[in-house]
């Protein structure tokens, strides 16, 4: 069985191509497009298909679109919209109706598979228009397919799973038990209590871009003092359970001044 998996919801658009449990071919939108990320801004009503790079792993394997027989995809729609009532409640920042558009155009994945407008000439070889938007096409929770991606690519039959990401669907952190062929979940943390949401934001703070550079604050550690501890103390706390809790009032209102002063 040949297993297409497309990653798209959020920046970094990438696909795989896996048969019978073979992962043969994965590659990132970014370096077919020569956009840092992958992809412009699309709307939230649309959901981007990364076309090129599912292209360049057909022609790559010798295959067409029908030799497909299935298409995963890492992000569940439904999951999505029942999280969406909590940006009604303000617990979400995204407003409402931006959280219905994505699920609009979540619902509407297979008709965006067709790629009638997004599909050149040069691509029909492998991808007639059309030729995907047939298939049997499944979302999957977006912190499982993470685990999966890593479980599965390391070689042990059994392992602890953590998944540390701005947001999934509805969590951010979340943390698995891989056996074997099957993984369970054993606790999560769902937004706004997200660690990758605080790294973004220290990023955007620096002067840098949230949701890219995160990296270059990860290479700058290398060269930092812990000047700034007491500082992140006011932003988590946590007990000896494992759990953390994120005050969000205090790092969202936190100013470069007070840094700078103290
Ligand atoms: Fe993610």
């Amino acid at each position: 069985m040949n297993i297409l998996g497309i990653n798209s919801f959020f920046e970094h658009p990438s696909i795989a191509i896996v048969s019978n449990g073979q992962l043969l071919f994965a590659i990132e939108e970014e370096r077919h497009t020569g956009i840092k990320g992958g992809k412009r801004y699309t709307p939230y009503s649309n959901v981007y298909i990364p076309f090129k790079s599912i292209y360049s792993g057909l022609e790559y394997l010798g295959m067409t679109a029908y030799d497909i027989d299935m298409i995963g995809y890492s992000y569940n729609k439904w999951l999505h919209c029942l999280d969406s009532i909590r940006s009604l409640t303000g617990q979400k920042k995204t407003p409402f109706i931006d959280e219905i558009s994505a699920f609009w155009g979540l619902l509407n994945s297979k008709r965006a598979l067709t790629g009638r407008y997004d599909l050149l000439c040069s691509m029909r070889e492998h991808l007639p228009i059309g030729s995907l938007s047939s298939k049997p096409f499944i979302s999957f929770n977006h912190h499982l397919c993470h685990a999966a991606s890593a479980f599965y690519c390391s070689g042990f039959e059994e392992s602890l799973i953590l998944v540390v990401d701005g947001s999934g669907e509805d969590s951010s952190t979340q943390l698995y038990l891989g056996d074997n062929n099957k993984i369970i979940s054993l606790k999560k943390f769902n937004i706004p209590n997200s660690l990758g949401y605080l790294y973004s934001f220290i990023t955007k703070f620096l002067g840098f871009n949230a949701y890219m550079d995160e990296y270059k604050v990860m290479g700058l550690l290398a060269y930092g003092k812990a000047k700034y501890e007491q500082k992140f103390r006011e932003f988590i706390v946590y007990d000896d359970k494992g759990n953390y809790k994120l005050l969000k009032q205090n790092f969202f209102k936190s100013k470069r001044d007070t840094w700078i002063s103290s």
